[in-house]
Order: C-alpha cells, then structure tokens, then sequence
C-alpha cells in the first residue's frame, strides 16, 4: 500500500516540482523583469549627476590656463548678478538688490514696515518733523533738503539726491552709509522689506518717481 502510494506520491511530487519549478522560473523572469522596471527609473538620476561630474571637471581646469589673471572671473560675477534678480534675493542684504526687487515688492507691505519709522517720522504731505524729518516726496529729493529740518553735519555733507539705490545702502544700514547720522535705527535687514518700504516712500508724492 505504502508503496505504490510512495511512488505514486513521488511520481506526482516530481512532475509537480518540474511544473513548479517552471512556474517559479517564469515568476522569477516576471520580477526580475518589474524590478529592473523600478530601478531603471531610479538610475536615471544617476546619468545627469555623472553628466554635472563630467561639467565639473572642466570648470576646474579651466582656472588654471587663466591661473596668471584671477581677477578674469571676478569682473564676471559682478555682471552677473544684477542680472540675475534670483541671486539678489538671496544676497542678505546685498546693497544695489533692491532697485530689482522694487518690481516685485508692496508698497503695502512697505507702510506696515514704515510703522517702524513712524516713531521718529511723519509721511504725510507738510506733515511736522519729529526725531527725524518729515518724509514726504523724499524720493529723489535732495539728501537732508528737508525744510525746516535741523539735519546732522554728515547728512546735510552726503550731497545728491536721494535715490533708490542710496535709499536702499542708507536703510540697511543707516551708520554704515552716513557715519555720524543722528539717525539712531539699525536698519531694515531684509533687502525684500527695504523694497516695499522705498516703493511706498516713492508713493508719497504728488508725482512718485519713475522705478529704475
Ligand atoms: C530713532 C528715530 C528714527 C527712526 C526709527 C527712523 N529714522 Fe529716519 N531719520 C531719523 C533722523 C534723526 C534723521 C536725520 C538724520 C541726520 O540728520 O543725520 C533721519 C533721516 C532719514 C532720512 C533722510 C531724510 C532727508 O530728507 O534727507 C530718511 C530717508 C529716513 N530717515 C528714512 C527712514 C525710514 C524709511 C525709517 C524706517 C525704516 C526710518 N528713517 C527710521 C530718525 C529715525
């Protein structure tokens, strides 16, 4: 009984196994082929990294046939980066940014960071000096032209008029651009906000400015 069955069971146990064996390798087949699927798109990245490596090394080797002139790629980062109003917003406080970004900025945003000013300055049109000088229609006014207003010797001796540019070196860092200035305030950080704040200084005109 055993036997039979035994040979019985062995028989069917191997063309099973074959069957199975079969199925396994065609199994096999399919996932290797899903997985190579999968991979495939994933060693993509890898080609243009291996591309950038390839790029990167030119870069390299080309300072040094130009190793005797290293100031040839300084004069090209200047150009650059006016021209790249990307780069300026990531300058912290880059000065010559904000003439670019005057374009993109709110002079809405520029009359909640002049709450910051209003301290020390009225805006509106005759309005009284206080600490510092009324505000209105500075933009492209002569520096310390205020009238009526007791300027310090280091403003009343900058010269010029206020332009955007001077606006912008002067509220990043007031001490920095006018040493001496009675102006105690720190300065607006953020190139962004030094943007919207002269963009509202230049609507508080009867004719605001032309942007630059
Ligand atoms: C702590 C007081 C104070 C604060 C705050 C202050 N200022 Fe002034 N500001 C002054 C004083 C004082 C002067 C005159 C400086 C001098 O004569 O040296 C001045 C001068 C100026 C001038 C030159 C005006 C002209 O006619 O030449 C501008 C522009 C100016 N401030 C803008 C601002 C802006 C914008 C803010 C806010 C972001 C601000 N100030 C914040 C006190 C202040």
């Amino acid at each position: 009984m055993r036997g039979p069955n035994g040979y019985r069971l062995m028989k069917f146990s191997f063309l099973q196994k074959l069957g199975a064996s079969v199925l396994i390798a065609l199994w096999l087949v399919w996932v290797s082929i899903m997985v190579g699927d999968l991979l495939i798109p994933a060693g993509e990245p890898q080609a243009p990294a291996g591309r950038e490596v390839v790029k990167a090394s030119p870069a390299p080797s080309a300072p040094a046939p130009s190793a005797p002139a290293p100031s040839a790629p300084a004069p090209s980062t200047p150009a650059a980066a006016p021209s790249a109003p990307a780069a300026a917003t990531g300058g912290p406080s880059g000065e010559g940014t904000v003439p670019a970004l005057l374009a993109s900025a709110d002079a809405g945003d520029g009359k909640k960071i002049f709450r910051k000013c209003k301290a020390c300055h009225t805006a509106d049109k005759g309005g009284r000096h206080k600490v510092g000088p009324n505000l209105w229609d500075v933009v492209g006014r002569a520096k310390a032209g205020a009238g009526g207003y007791r300027f310090s010797g280091v403003l009343a001796g900058l010269g010029g008029t206020w332009t955007f540019a001077d606006l912008d070196a002067f509220l990043a860092r007031p001490k920095a651009f006018a040493p001496g200035t009675k102006m105690t305030f720190r300065g607006v950080k953020k190139a962004a906000d030094r943007a919207a704040v002269i963009l509202y200084l230049r609507s508080l005109s009867d004719s605001p400015k032309p942007l630059p």
